[in-house]
């Protein structure tokens, strides 16, 4: 291995981080580096691969309330990366990313075991979500001639995929890649399900590269046209996870334009320009610079019905080619992550429900703690005959990739 070793660069600066995830973050990392412990407690219970280099690392995360088990991968890349997923809603639970002096902290928001996950305190952190992302105006849509109701769980409109079978509260089965640093999850929702027409399969991997790339693509197929929007739902802080507000972080977005609202966060229609507002990140901004502000609503330079950002931008350039759709920076710690999709749109949501919750390693996520940038089809695009589609039809193929890009300077 010419990497870093994970557990040493880790325990020095960041001692508690690990406490509770050490095991399955020591995975490959015993040969290279340490003497193995005497106590096997939450060691990984298995490995895939061929020898070291490509071992996957799966570990117990414990039961859900139903008493499905679930587990947990590590992935870790040649730079000593280390991306952790959970069979959980497909989630990407950890991500461990180098400052400019090389020291890796834990970037995003989330939970040490599927217990924290069912709790009131996940708010989609890290999640697949679906099987539509994002909101459905009032739960209703029809299609083919045929009325759907879904459930309404964001009063009074239906949010990322709606109720207790939406696709972030499900256990999914894992397939752990035998060559690459990969984890390939799939389920099929049966027909009816949260009351969307069709069985839908689908499969969401999750690569992590030697080029420091987290690389996610999604796959799905139907019996009958049902609408597909899938995202992941990362919360971002990359002065880590729990240190604090994003304000800071400088954000670029390529993007000329965004999808405007009534105050329930459902698009009227009209596609906007961001020119001359506080939604204009076609250069480098801080974002606590001009965050829009609901009580501030006169007076601030872009009419919002929000406690912050929480807008989708219509990404620049063709969809359906992978194009840059967003940069983001934390000056601090100099680390860099560039968002890469081929999907129209991207939700910029500055954690404005963030509620100092506990998370990993009893860190707490204050408002606007950590942000998320969700690349996706248009909200409501079921309703809007002019936005780019989202009904998959039996025969066809939904297939989406995001690239995040990792660097630090
Ligand atoms: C999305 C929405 C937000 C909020 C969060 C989850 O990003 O756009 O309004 O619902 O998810 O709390």
């Amino acid at each position: 291995r010419t990497g870093v070793c994970i557990i040493c660069a880790m325990q020095t600066p960041f001692p508690t981080l690990f406490k509770t995830a050490a095991a399955a973050a020591s995975i490959l990392i015993m040969n290279a580096c340490a003497p193995a412990p005497e106590d096997n407690a939450g060691q990984p219970e298995s490995e895939t691969g061929d020898g070291d280099s490509n071992a996957i690392a799966k570990a117990d995360f414990g039961e859900t309330k139903a008493g499905e088990a679930t587990e947990i991968y590590t992935l870790t890349n040649k730079n000593g990366l280390v991306a952790k997923v959970t069979t959980y809603g497909a989630t990407l639970v950890e991500l461990h990313l180098p400052d400019k002096d090389g020291n890796l902290v834990d970037v995003i928001n989330g939970f040490d075991n599927v217990a924290g996950y069912e709790g009131d305190g996940n708010q989609y952190f890290g999640c697949t979500t679906g099987r539509v992302c994002n909101r459905i105006a009032k739960g209703k849509f029809t299609l083919d001639g045929e009325e759907y109701t879904l459930a309404t769980n964001n009063d009074p409109n239906h949010l990322h995929g709606g109720g207790d079978k939406a696709l972030s509260k499900q256990v999914w089965k894992a397939e752990p890649s035998a060559d690459t640093q990969a984890v390939t999850f799939s389920l099929t929702s049966p027909d009816g399900e949260e009351g969307y027409p069709g069985n839908l399969s689908m499969k969401v991997t999750y690569t992590l590269t030697d080029e420091n790339e987290l690389r996610i693509d999604y796959e799905a197929t139907t019996d009958k046209a049902t609408p597909v929007n899938l995202t992941n739902h990362a919360y971002f802080n990359l002065g880590g996870a729990g240190s604090g507000t994003i304000l800071s972080h400088e954000l670029t977005l390529n993007a000329d334009n965004y999808t405007a609202t009534d105050d329930t966060l459902i698009p009227t229609g009209k596609i906007e320009p961001v020119a001359d507002t506080a939604l204009d990140f076609r250069k480098a901004h801080v974002i606590g610079e001009r965050i829009p502000d609901k009580e501030a609503k006169e007076t601030a330079d872009c009419e919002t019905s929000t406690l912050g950002y929480d807008h989708n931008f219509v990404v620049n350039g063709e969809a359906g080619t992978m194009r840059l759709a967003a940069r983001l920076k934390d000056p601090a710690s100099g680390r860099v992550m560039e968002i890469h999709t081929d999907q129209p749109g991207i939700q910029f949501y500055s954690g404005n429900f963030l509620m100092e919750q506990e998370g990993k390693g009893g860190k707490k996520y204050p408002f606007r703690g950590a942000l998320c940038l969700e690349t996706q089809h248009f909200p409501d695009s079921v309703n809007h005959e002019d936005f780019p589609s989202t009904i998959l039809k039996p025969g066809d193929t939904y297939s989406t990739t995001t690239v995040h890009r990792f660097s630090a300077e």
